[in-house]
């Protein structure tokens, strides 16, 4: 068995599109080793949002399955919640900020343009030897933090990789769009990549896509370069999540479906081989269509959204601890994450659960 930090040759780890040459190279197995999750403790519920737009109780579950999600307190940002995350991390593996090597902040809410989030973050947890960078894509953010800092360790550039996925839309949602602002919450959800000590359990696989040309349907449009702030770009509530919920939501399950398909199929399993399916979270019938066009039990896709909303680069991690916590996740289960998001940005990740 190869010990931690070892080389192996591990021709399955395939990278889409490698030729034969580049899919047999010399990598090693990846693993994730723990994680933690921070939410904040205030909620905004569906009766507190009936007070704010012209919404229900009843609309909201039934065409989304939320009841509530958690935002945080005025001065609280994306770092704050990233920390408080990552630390639970550090003490789950015993670890100090300085064993970390790179750090990765998926996000879209981060504290400022720059510095990165994932420097504010190396700064606070005393991670004197790491580097790091925000990555933005959105709700698919996460699977491609993740993918991304596998791939370091595989290489043999890195030891220990700290992916969080956090965002705290509360501050980018506008509270008098009702079509939005009922969906998103506030989380952070930190991930831990080592080296796998064993070949067969790890990251298996990954499939990563972007498709720019539906970047209308969820955006927003103001506080870059194209459209700095301005008084008129304020007036305009520009500086909101604008979204086409119906075009996002029928990307969302045909995209997804198609992406686990794929992994799965070239990679020689089935739906029914699947253990846990972790879907991003972005609305209770997204997860059930997908599931149903799997052919897979609804109770393998895991559903949290009822308690948190979208949090955007969290549902993942999120949902993983759910089903660590109620030990429905074990080692050695056949896992597919998969998510969509702004961009258009899709992306799935198959694992044999390691811990
Ligand atoms: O994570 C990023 C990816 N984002 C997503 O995956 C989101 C995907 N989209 C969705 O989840 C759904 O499209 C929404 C939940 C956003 C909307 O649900 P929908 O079933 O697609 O509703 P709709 O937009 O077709 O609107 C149906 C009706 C409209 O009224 P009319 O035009 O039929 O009179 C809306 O104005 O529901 C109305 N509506 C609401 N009514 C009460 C929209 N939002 C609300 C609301 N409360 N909050």
């Amino acid at each position: 068995m190869d010990g931690p930090g070892s080389w192996a040759v591990v021709p399955h780890f395939s990278m889409p599109k490698a030729t034969p040459s580049q899919s047999a190279r010399l990598v090693r197995r990846v693993k994730i080793s723990a994680i933690g999750c921070y939410v904040p403790p205030k909620k905004l519920t569906n009766a507190d949002l009936e007070k704010m737009v012209d919404t229900n109780d009843d609309w909201i579950f039934a065409r989304t399955g939320i009841r509530t999600r958690h935002i945080v307190e005025p001065g609280v940002a994306t770092s704050d919640l990233s920390v408080e995350a990552a630390k639970l991390v550090l003490e789950q593996r015993n670890l100090k900020g300085s064993d970390i090597d790179t750090i990765i902040v998926c996000t879209v809410t981060p504290d400022m343009m720059f510095p990165s989030t994932a420097c504010l973050v190396q700064d606070r947890l005393g991670a004197t030897g790491a580097w790091g960078f925000d990555l933005i894509a959105a709700c698919s953010g996460t699977v491609y933090g993740l993918t991304t800092g596998a791939q370091m360790i595989a290489s043999g550039a890195q030891e220990r990789v700290l992916v969080i996925g956090a965002d705290t839309m509360s501050k980018i949602v506008d509270y008098q769009d009702r079509a939005t602002c009922v969906l998103f919450g506030d989380a952070a959800g930190a991930v831990l990549l080592e080296p796998s000590e064993d070949p067969d359990l790890g990251l298996l696989d990954y499939i990563n896509e972007v498709d720019g040309s539906g970047g209308h349907m969820l955006y927003m449009p103001a506080g870059g370069s194209r459209l700095p702030a301005s008084p008129e770009t304020l007036a305009a509530r520009m500086h909101y999540v604008h979204q086409d919920g119906g075009q996002v939501f029928k990307y969302a399950v045909r995209k997804m479906s198609e992406v686990c398909v794929e992994i799965l199929r070239r990679n020689g399993f089935t739906p029914e081989d699947v253990d846990i399916l972790l879907l991003h979270q972005a609305n209770g019938r997204i997860i059930s269509a997908v599931a149903d066009k799997l052919g897979m039990p609804e109770n393998k896709a895991i559903n949290i959204i009822e308690e948190y909303g979208n949090t955007t680069g969290a549902t993942i991690p999120l949902a993983a601890r759910e089903v660590l916590n109620n030990g429905r996740l074990k080692k050695g289960d056949l896992v597919v994450m998969c998510a969509v998001g702004a961009g258009l940005t899709a992306g799935a990740a198959l694992w044999r659960w390691a811990y």
